[in-house]
């Protein structure tokens, strides 16, 4: 009988990717994919910290598998990811969960195979948790679940220590992949049909700055250059590096979507400076400008904390006005999180919640009403959508244009991986619907 894996997902695009790879490990091992926990033989939690409820929804469901472990002791649990690189979290999961058999970091991800051996070879339990990132171990076998569209690492950890964040703790230094590699895996992805190729860092613009003598410009124009009909993008930007050469090579080569994700996390100088984030509103503005001059069609997300110790609601009000004047496509919002080990979490003057709650619930609204008024205005147009899925219950396909919207689509042939142009005949708040033409 086949073995079972099931992998269990927490965080950014960067986590998603490299549950492919731990995913590519298993299936090497000989493991096949199940859709539930009581059907498999090992279960990976891959973590994340950057926020206390992702914590929580962990230590949920890490928890919730006792039982199951009770009644199915050859089953292996292993967890992974950025909660494990964190300072004396590992301690704190072994004592609440001593039924977890491996334990294993980000910095030593393709160590996992060995550790499952280990574990089989009648090991009690097995933690293994890098504290030092080592040189790039280069790893192609990734399980790809996302075709048509493909992720690929240029950079690894970040070097920015943003005064509330917790990833350049769990993460380590920035280390760049070579170009080469780059180049030759999203030529290797584009043979093989991916249509949409999405190069993943921290801050992807300081790509290179460690030693390898190309910067992102360069190696942005290297991947556009690829030959073949595919859609280029790139993220995540930091708002203190993003330059016009770049945007000066995404108007070299029309497969690089003209949208950006610009993180601003705060419209107020004063609480960019305790941040840590090294730009003004005046520089982020000025960028967007300069973007905007060479694509006014341009459109840009970002993500944004209210509630930043010390944020007075002038500060705040701030941080509408820079949203409206940007007028974004759309943007992730968050409630700022104490996390331990960060310089934030020792300031004083943190925020009380309810505060924090009535911020979130006032940007929450304006981001909505900006990303509404979008949609009206797609009305009657055509759009190239991406096609990357059918939604079963609709009963219809479903795929994104250029600028990551999503659109609604009936046909009768499988559209998946297919460019499909689409007139839009209904919008609602941030699905479109249309015909294909
Ligand atoms: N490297 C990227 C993304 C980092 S994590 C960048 O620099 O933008 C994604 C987002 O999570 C961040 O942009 C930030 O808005 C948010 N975030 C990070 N730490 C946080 C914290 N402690 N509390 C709330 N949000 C946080
Ligand atoms: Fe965190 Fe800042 Fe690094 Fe982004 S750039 S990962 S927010 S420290
Ligand atoms: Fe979370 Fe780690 Fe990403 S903390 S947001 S999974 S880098």
């Amino acid at each position: 009988m086949e073995k079972k894996y099931k992998i269990i997902t927490y965080g950014c695009q960067m986590n998603v990717h490299e549950s492919e790879k731990i995913a590519g490990i298993l299936r090497r091992m000989g493991y096949e994919e199940t859709a539930t926990e009581d059907t498999a033989d090992i279960i990976v939690f891959n973590t994340c910290c950057i926020r206390e409820n992702a914590e929580n929804h962990a230590f949920g469901n890490i928890g919730a598998l006792k039982k199951l472990k009770r009644n199915n002791p050859n089953l292996i649990i292993a967890v992974g990811g950025c909660m494990t690189q964190e300072k004396g979290k590992t301690e704190i999961l072994k004592q609440k969960f001593p039924f977890i058999d491996i334990m294993f970091g980000t910095l030593n991800l393709e160590e996992l195979e060995e550790l499952i051996k280990e574990k089989q070879a009648g090991k009690k339990r097995v933690v293994r948790i890098r504290e030092t990132e080592g040189e790039i171990v280069e790893f192609d076998g990734a399980y790809r679940t996302s075709y048509p569209n493909a992720w690929v690492n240029i950079m690894y950890g970040c070097n920015n220590f943003c005064s509330y964040c917790i990833v350049p703790y769990v993460r380590g230094r920035e280390r760049s992949r070579k170009p080469e590699h780059i180049v030759a895996e999203v030529k290797k992805l584009v043979a093989e049909g991916y249509k949409e190729i999405t190069l993943l860092g921290q801050n992807v613009n300081s790509y290179g700055t460690d030693g390898l003598g190309v910067s992102f410009a360069e190696l942005l124009d290297a991947v556009a250059s690829i030959e073949g009909k595919f859609r280029l993008r790139f993220m995540t930007s930091h708002p203190k590096d993003f330059n016009e050469e770049i945007v000066k090579v995404m108007q070299k080569h029309r497969k690089i979507m003209r949208l950006v994700h610009l993180p601003v996390q705060s419209g107020s100088n004063e609480v960019l400076k305790n941040m840590n984030r090294r730009y003004t509103r005046e520089k982020y503005l000025a960028e967007i400008e300069m973007l905007r001059s060479y694509f006014p069609e341009a459109e840009v997300t970002t993500d944004i904390i209210v509630g930043f110790p010390g944020e007075t609601e002038e500060d705040y009000l701030l941080t509408e006005d820079l949203v409206k004047r940007v007028n974004y496509a759309s943007a992730f919002t968050f409630v700022y999180s104490k996390r331990q080990g960060t310089k934030a979490a020792a300031m004083e003057n943190q925020i009380p919640e309810e505060v924090q709650k009535d911020r979130i619930m006032r940007l929450v609204a304006l981001v909505n009403s900006l990303t509404r008024q979008k949609s009206e205005a797609y009305l009657g147009k055509t759009v190239e959508i991406l096609c990357e899925d059918y939604d079963e219950k609709k009963g219809l396909y479903l795929g994104r244009d250029e600028f990551g919207r999503m659109g609604y689509f009936k046909s009768e042939q499988n559209e998946i991986g297919n460019f499909v142009d689409l007139k839009i005949t209904e919008a609602n708040g941030i699905s479109l619907y249309g015909e294909k033409v």
